[in-house]
């Protein structure tokens, strides 16, 4: 179990008891967060579960693979270093206080 904030497009901010072994954008799909869309229910598949991920975490969450990498090439809004899908991040307590930003637009 790990807390994660999210922000939402409009700003405003939203903090999730998420469990260990569930992603990030299940989590926020469940709690019908207007910020994502996840199309593709997490097969890495859509790129519209594209979040921005707040320092000190990027460094703290294990690199995006070569398939996470090349879907990231297809996000709607501008892409950044800092960019990830949230269907990739899987919660662990180590992760506690992880805070993520949705773009403007997913799709
Ligand atoms: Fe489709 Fe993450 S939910 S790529």
């Amino acid at each position: 179990m790990a807390r994660v904030t999210y922000i939402e497009p409009d700003g405003r901010a939203v903090t999730l008891e998420v469990a260990t072994g569930h992603s990030v954008m299940s989590a926020a799909m469940e709690a019908g967060l207007e910020g994502i869309e996840a199309q593709c229910g997490g097969n890495m598949a859509c790129a519209t579960c594209h979040c921005y991920v707040q320092d000190p975490w990027l460094e703290r969450l294990p690199p995006p693979g070569e398939d996470e990498r090349l879907m990231l090439q297809n996000v709607a809004a501008e892409r950044r270093d800092n960019s990830r899908l949230s269907c990739q991040l899987i919660v662990r307590p180590e992760l506690e206080g992880l805070t993520v930003e949705f773009p403007e637009r997913q799709s």
